[in-house]
């Protein structure tokens, strides 16, 4: 993503729905003049685990969740290190789902646990397979890791399935990390799944401003867990933290308060874009995909003999479009494309991928 999501022409590889301007969020929070209005502020450390309005606002988000359960971080990124770092220690089993966001495996592997990944297969919707994460599962087991709605794939874990994994954290006295980054998006107004914090007790949830809020510039995440979990994530955070940006949270704050308009705006965006993804999957011979069912990505199978890597690459070169290439995932033959971009920006793409798709694989 470092290498090319500056440069490219059309970027379909970035997982945020059509990002803010600064002056567009003001604008739609009717909030002009919030420069001028915080311009007195000193410009301190803020409150160090999230100031108390804006940790009341997101444990709204959940049935049974208080400020005291809310942990305010710089991404769900940052929340999702924290959970680790607070709780894995060397020689605990963590098993987590696969392919993913490499962050759930690699973390908790750096800190010595033994990871095992649940692979999530095609033939099984991209979903987890209960008996084998039942098989996976042993006495030093610490962490269930999931992901949910899920990157690459957009499969999501409806509420039937999610008991049952809340089930079987509990039952084998592991806790369960659901990161639900792309909490929200769902293609159809009845796949609405609830948060796994208001399942289990056992549930720690992480969150982000950055995919449905369309702010990732923020840079603000957070952790829902009970209070002990909580607590052990704050004292650990003195070591990588200490507090968010002041200016973040207040800003944070006016996206909630106007999240059900935030909201709208995105779930148009993303069921127009998945209706013309869609359609362009059902008239291309060489793509075959799972529909994603929420969040904003899709996980395409490609048949032509070339590395996801080199599709990548001359696809950038050849017609200036990104997509990130399966092998980051280590699933080659898939290529990972986001539909949270501005409409136009997904047709182009897609017309220009249908060109170096009718290409001669070999002339790539
Ligand atoms: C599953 C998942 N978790 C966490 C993140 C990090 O997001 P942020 O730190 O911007 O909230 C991403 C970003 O792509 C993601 O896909």
């Amino acid at each position: 993503m470092n290498t090319y999501e500056h440069h490219v022409q059309l970027n379909l590889a970035e997982t945020c729905v059509d990002p803010f301007t600064l002056h567009e969020f003001l604008t739609l929070a009717r909030e002009e003049d919030f420069f001028e209005k915080i311009a007195g502020k000193k410009l301190t450390y803020g409150f160090i685990e999230g100031s108390q309005d804006l940790r009341k606002r997101i444990a709204e988000l959940y049935d049974d969740a208080n400020p005291d359960n809310v942990l305010v971080t710089r991404g769900a990124i940052d929340a999702n290190f924290l959970v680790f770092y607070s709780l894995v220690e060397a020689g605990d089993t963590v098993i987590s789902v696969f392919p993913s966001y490499q962050q759930l495996y690699s973390i908790p592997k750096s800190f010595g646990a033994n990871v095992k990944l649940l692979k999530l297969r095609k033939e099984n919707q991209w979903l987890p397979d209960l008996k084998e994460l039942g098989r996976l599962i042993d006495e030093k087991t610490k962490l269930i890791v999931i992901n949910n709605p899920h990157n690459p794939t957009g499969s999501l874990i409806k509420t039937r399935l999610l008991k049952k994994i809340c089930t079987i954290a509990e039952d084998s006295e592991a806790f369960l990390l659901c990161d639900e980054s792309y909490r929200g998006l769902y293609v159809r107004p009845e796949d609405s799944t609830p948060s796994a914090a208001d399942l289990s007790k056992k549930a720690i949830v992480t969150g982000s401003l950055s995919k449905s809020f369309s702010l990732a510039g923020l840079r603000l995440g957070w952790i829902n867990a009970n209070q002990e979990i909580r607590d052990d994530c704050m004292l650990h955070r003195d070591y990588t933290t200490i507090s968010c940006n002041m200016i973040t949270d207040a800003l944070a704050s006016l996206a909630f308060k106007h999240s059900s308009r935030i909201l709208k705006r995105n779930l148009n965006i993303i069921r127009t874009n998945h209706r013309i993804l869609s359609q362009w999957v059902d008239d291309e011979p060489l793509i075959e995909w799972i529909p994603p069912i929420a969040g904003s990505t899709a996980f395409l199978h490609y048949n032509l003999p070339i590395p996801s890597m080199d599709f990548c690459v001359h696809l950038i070169r050849e017609q200036g479009v990104f997509l990130v290439p399966g092998t980051c995932f280590e699933m080659e033959k898939y290529l990972r494309i986001s539909y949270g971009c501005k409409t136009k920006i997904v047709e182009e793409g897609l017309s220009r991928i249908s060109t170096f798709l009718r290409q001669s694989p070999t002339g790539h």
